[in-house]
């Protein structure tokens, strides 16, 4: 039988045991600030290929490639100085960059593509394990394909636990949604792949040019980009959508209801908050911890209020669009 993985403090010996598990081709759950990863060694077509499998992902779908620092990330791709400046503002930080790849990065880790995701994370664990592998990182959300992402270790373990080498502690991701991707393959026209804790509007003005949304999803733009299919970070309980503002904190027989804020009259059992305050980094943070653990309570269906469309609540009701939608 397989053995479950241990949950690793980040002391010296971990970081260390973590290291020499991926220097052998292993799988290790990672913390970054966005999401917990899947990691293994970007440049070994075994550990790959076990990221894939571990998963339960098509191989259609390419994965982020994570680096220690910038001047590594970009030894991999064609770099326009639009990248440049973007990586100067925002890296270490939530912010995938999709451009033309170089020879190096294997086709499996882009399914194929002639372009590559890169990203440097903004998480001190995460780096010091960076920093002791002279390789980057593979590494997909480190939940089994299709379910809601992992933002603390404990997600990892019930659903992937027995089937890696370690998970690495790194606590309650900071942002609690996953990066903000943007394709700058063609500099002169940015397009938003996923929106993310960054803001379109804030790399819009970095830019000083207009990002153009990606096109909407039909099959055969899977592979451009696979993460906007329909139907992705579900949990298994039915989950619907009210509008920001239009929820009734009532609810009916076997009804999670979640506000974005604490409710005045916050009395109820089945009644749930994402953030005391409505501060939107915060709900963002909660979200997927929330809705995990709804989805292990006995609900009929989670009804969840809805963010103001704007900044970070673009990226919070996109993933909330995703998880309602039907198979
Ligand atoms: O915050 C994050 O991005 C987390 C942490 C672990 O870094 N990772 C993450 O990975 O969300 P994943 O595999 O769940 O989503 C990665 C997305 C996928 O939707 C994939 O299609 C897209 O990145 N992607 C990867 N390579 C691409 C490429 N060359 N072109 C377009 N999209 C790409
Ligand atoms: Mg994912």
């Amino acid at each position: 039988m397989a053995t479950q993985a241990k949950i690793l403090k980040s002391d010296p010996q971990s970081l260390e045991a973590c290291a020499q598990l991926l220097r052998d081709d292993a799988l290790v759950a990672v913390p970054t600030e966005t999401v917990y990863g899947l990691a293994g060694n970007a440049l070994s077509v075994a550990a790959v290929r076990k990221i894939f499998s571990v998963k339960g992902r098509p191989l259609i779908d390419p994965l982020i490639t994570h680096f220690k620092h910038a001047n590594a990330a970009f030894s991999q791709v064609y770099v326009p100085e639009s990248a440049r400046a973007l990586a100067a503002a925002f890296w270490p930080g939530p912010l995938t960059l999709v451009l033309k790849k170089r020879p190096g990065i294997p086709d499996l880790v882009t399914a194929g593509l002639s372009s590559a995701a890169i990203r440097v994370p903004n998480q001190p664990v995460m780096l010091a394990l960076l920093q002791k592998l002279d390789f980057p990182l593979a590494a997909p959300s480190a939940n089994p394909f299709g379910y809601v992402s992992p933002t603390r270790p404990e997600h990892v373990a019930r659903t992937l636990g027995h089937k890696i080498g370690a998970i690495l502690d790194g606590g309650h991701c900071q942002h609690g949604i996953e990066s903000t991707i943007l394709d700058l393959r063609d500099s002169d026209s940015p397009r938003l792949l996923r929106p993310g804790p960054i803001p379109i509007d804030d790399l819009a003005s970095w830019l000083d040019r207009p990002i153009h949304a990606a096109e909407k999803t039909v099959p055969e733009a899977a592979q451009t980009s696979p993460g906007q299919l329909t139907k992705h970070y579900s949990p298994r309980t039915k989950l619907e959508i009210v509008e920001h503002g239009q929820l009734n904190y009532r609810g009916s027989t076997g009804e999670a209801v979640v506000a974005n804020n604490k409710p005045d009259d916050a009395g109820q059992k089945n009644l749930f908050w994402l953030a005391e305050d409505g501060n939107l980094e915060t709900v963002a943070r909660n979200l997927f911890d929330l809705i995990q653990k709804l989805d292990h309570m006995q609900f009929r269906r989670i009804v969840v209020e809805a963010a103001p469309e704007s900044g970070i609540g673009i990226a919070i009701n996109d993933r909330l669009r995703r998880a309602a939608a039907p198979s």
